[in-house]
């Protein structure tokens, strides 16, 4: 009975989800304060589990999947996906080997080729799914360092002579520090290029620093480029880092976690161009292809040196089939995973490529008319060309000087207008510049609501005029 219930109440959460505040509005320590501290002894009726699930988790929650969110970058959700997610929950299977459900192992395989192909990636390369990007770049590390280093490393530790050095932009992702910081590298060992103006790494920078660094005695390992970097969405030149790459022997990562989906459209292939000379990328469909948290899909060249770095082989997970299907176990850092190829396969047949390249141009389309309503605007600025679906602007009025004084001012409308619960949007700094960010890119999010955030920026602006 409740399963019925629920499902009427999630299809009622989304026709009203524009009703509840964007950004949750409990202070810290809100939630906690009223739950009991301890796990109930016996059974609970599940009316009252629900009527608390409405009274004390709904506030707390910042609602991502409403069309006004616009932060960070969306973790989308869609019909057809959180179909498949509940299928998935109800199934419970547990995805380590093919054995352990067949159609888990070659629907992921399929779904990968099929990524492949709807991205422009190419043929030969073997996908996997990962939880996110981050573990995703965590294991391009791992089998870079693995591959270099003969697979010593795995097998005998650190000698201690080693001195890799990995490279990526300072637009780059923190997840690339994370997975320096993890794979034994050391952050020291990661070295940050410059940017050009329109914050794309600088490929001649990039080759200065491999050759200084071979100068010196270092072994260059990884670079790692990014397709839409999360402040303002730079594409790092992936031709000319591609070349440098091959030509001192590094390996190349590609993190298109959020940019990725771009390539579904043809006209954002350019993006990629050099990518057969790379060895790694990862995007997110749970970002920007409609498809639930989380689904991160990782693409290898030498599929032999990931299964190398990770494949281990106790008794007890021994299979009559090994060597003749995928076990993903291998493909990881988990043992267990989830079966998430289900929703890749509900949203990508539900929607079809060609509906899904039209919401995504769609997105690019309205944060271009918002970047130009933004540029036309005398006491707003645009901070970095619009590439993909992220505005980066401020407020910059003529009574203003001084940098200081405009980041108190932005950062304070941020605040105010996150605090309205009609829209959530997040900030970075670029150059130095307090930055506000509108992420355009969530299933539900039409021009109509980025109009009406745009006019609630301009009016809440005008407000903070007294500075
Ligand atoms: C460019 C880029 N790479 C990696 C990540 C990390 O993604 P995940 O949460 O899947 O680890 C993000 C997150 O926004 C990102 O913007």
């Amino acid at each position: 009975m409740w399963a019925h219930k629920l499902a009427d109440q999630m299809a009622d959460y989304y026709e009203n989800i524009g009703a509840y505040p964007v950004k949750s509005k409990v202070k810290p320590g809100d939630i906690f304060a009223q739950l009991p501290s301890s796990a109930p002894a016996i059974s609970e009726d599940m009316t009252q589990i629900m009527s608390d699930f409405e009274s004390i988790i709904m506030p707390g929650i910042t609602h991502w999947q409403s069309p006004s969110f616009f932060a960070y970058f969306p973790a989308n959700g869609s019909y057809p996906s959180i179909l498949a997610e509940m299928l998935t929950a109800s199934l419970g299977a547990q995805c380590m080997v093919w054995d352990t459900s067949p159609a888990a192992a070659e629907l992921e395989e399929m779904m990968m080729n099929w990524l492949k192909s709807m991205t422009g990636l190419p043929a030969d390369w073997h996908g996997v799914i990962q939880d996110t990007a981050s573990t995703s770049t965590l294991a391009a590390l791992l089998s870079a360092r693995e591959k270099i280093s003969g697979y010593g490393i795995n097998d005998s530790g650190f000698s201690g002579n080693e001195k890799l050095r990995v490279y990526c932009s300072t637009e780059t992702h923190s997840s690339v520090e994370k997975a320096v910081k993890i794979a034994g590298i050391g952050r020291k060992n990661l070295v940050k290029i410059a940017t050009d103006s329109l914050f794309r790494m600088d490929a001649s920078l990039l080759r200065k620093a491999i050759l200084a660094d071979m100068d010196a005695g270092f072994t260059p390992l990884c670079v790692v480029a990014t397709m839409g970097t999360t402040g303002c969405t730079a594409i790092d030149p992936l031709k000319e880092i591609s070349t440098i790459c091959i030509e001192t022997g590094t390996w190349l990562h590609v993190d298109a976690a959020y940019g990725g989906t771009a390539l579904l459209l043809p006209e954002y292939r350019w993006m990629i161009e050099g990518i057969e000379k790379a060895d790694s990328f990862v995007f997110n469909p749970h970002k920007w292809m409609f498809t639930n948290f989380d689904c991160s899909a990782y693409f290898v060249k030498d599929k032999e040196a990931l299964l190398r770095t990770f494949e281990i082989l106790p008794e007890y997970l021994k299979t009559a089939t090994r060597g003749l299907v995928n076990d993903y176990r291998d493909w990881g850092i988990p043992l267990g995973r989830r079966f998430r190829a289900l929703k890749l396969w509900f949203v990508i047949r539900s929607y079809g490529i060609t509906k899904l390249q039209e919401m995504v141009r769609e997105h690019i389309r309205i944060a271009r008319w918002l970047g130009q309503e933004v540029i036309a605007h005398p006491d707003f600025e645009i901070m970095a060309p619009v590439p993909l679906s992220v505005v980066c602007f401020r407020n910059n009025p003529s009574c203003l000087t001084g940098n200081e004084k405009l980041n108190r001012l932005n950062e304070e409308l941020l605040s105010k207008l996150n605090g309205s619960g009609k829209v959530f949007l997040t900030h970075t700094k670029l150059k130095g510049q307090y930055t506000l960010r509108m992420s355009i890119a969530g299933t539900l999010t039409t021009q109509q609501h980025v109009e009406k955030a745009w006019e609630l920026i301009k009016e809440t602006a005008v407000g903070f005029a007294v500075y």
